[in-house]
């Protein structure tokens, strides 16, 4: 029944930044790059034409589900959104059932964001599909990385030696664990930072250096790098009051004068607004947040065409 597509270079499922070299990350990034180009000069509008793309997004998403749309119609492919809420998951089809029938419809390849952690995993085990994974629970979310390592690789040149402090709800965050995964494995120094809570058990973590205190994160930090406060994920049982978070860890231009000159911030978005940066340092010069959201598409392109086989 399972319809095994030949598997590219790449491997045949993106479910996590662990696996690919810094090698292979690097060659994403210029592979973006050209994206970027050839969606500019509409070149490639046939690359994924044989693929049938679904998407199943099972958590709430504007970025990361619209980027990946446009990415694959910008390649040709076909695409379908499974639009949870009006699907048959909600009679109680499994999400494996879920998966299958897509197949049988003729779907190629899944794009999945879902609460629990290893559900990429699973249906990639489970079908015939070709699964990237776009946001698992806590575990992973390999394109933010990938979008984050362009957007600093840009702004900041090689990242070897580079300090990258990522700052604030890091127990629950996908997009904390798959960032220092990649910038490890190009050679930057990660160091996370928050209260102890959010930061606990990460010094287990190879190379990976924890600051308690807003000032240790800060000095010495090449790119700051700031996450949103997962509420829908506990965070409030577990941390601080968010008055408490708001009051020592905000990131401000004031507070950032203690960085590295000319240190960038990102956030991958969306903003619990006026809670991780303030409104001025979002819209000001030194925020690559826009440019994170720029390079959603780009990225997506060559995730998708690379494990298709396309690339
Ligand atoms: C993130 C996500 O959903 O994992 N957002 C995103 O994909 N741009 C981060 C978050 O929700 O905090």
């Amino acid at each position: 029944m399972l319809d095994v597509a030949v598997a590219s270079r790449f491997g045949r499922h993106l479910l996590d930044v662990e696996g690919l070299s810094a090698g292979q990350l690097e060659e994403l990034c210029d592979h973006a790059v050209e994206m970027r180009a050839a969606r500019a000069e509409r070149r490639h509008r046939s690359l994924l034409e044989a693929e049938t793309v679904a998407l199943a997004f099972f958590e709430p998403s504007t970025r990361t589900r619209v980027s990946f749309e446009l990415a694959a119609k910008a390649l040709g492919a076909t695409t379908v959104d499974l639009a949870v809420e009006a699907s048959s998951v909600r009679k109680g089809e499994s999400l494996v059932d879920t998966v299958r029938t897509l197949e049988r419809t003729g779907v190629t390849m899944l794009v999945i964001r879902h609460g629990s952690a290893g559900a990429p995993n699973l249906v990639a085990g489970r079908s015939g599909l070709r699964v990237v994974n776009a946001g698992d629970g806590s575990h992973a979310h390999p394109t933010q990385a990938l979008i984050d390592l362009l957007t600093l690789r840009e702004a900041l040149g090689s990242l070897q030696g580079r300090t990258v402090a990522i700052v604030g709800d890091v127990a629950h965050s996908r997009v904390a664990r798959s960032n220092i995964h990649a910038l490890s494995a190009v050679g930057a120094t990660v160091r996370v930072a928050g209260p102890p809570a959010w930061v606990a058990g990460f010094e287990a973590w190879p190379g990976v250096d924890v600051a308690t205190s807003l000032e240790r994160a800060l000095v010495g930090a090449d790119a700051l790098m700031a996450l949103r406060v997962q509420l829908e994920r506990d965070a409030g049982a577990d941390g601080p009051a968010l008055a408490d978070y708001v009051r020592d860890w905000r990131l401000d231009e004031d507070r950032m004068g203690l960085a590295n000159r000319g240190a960038p911030i990102l956030h991958p978005g969306p903003t619990n607004e006026g809670c991780e940066i303030t409104a001025e340092l979002a819209d000001g010069p030194r925020s690559l947040i826009g440019r994170q959201v720029e390079n959603g598409v780009p990225i997506r392109m060559a995730v998708l065409a690379a494990f298709a086989g396309a690339a």
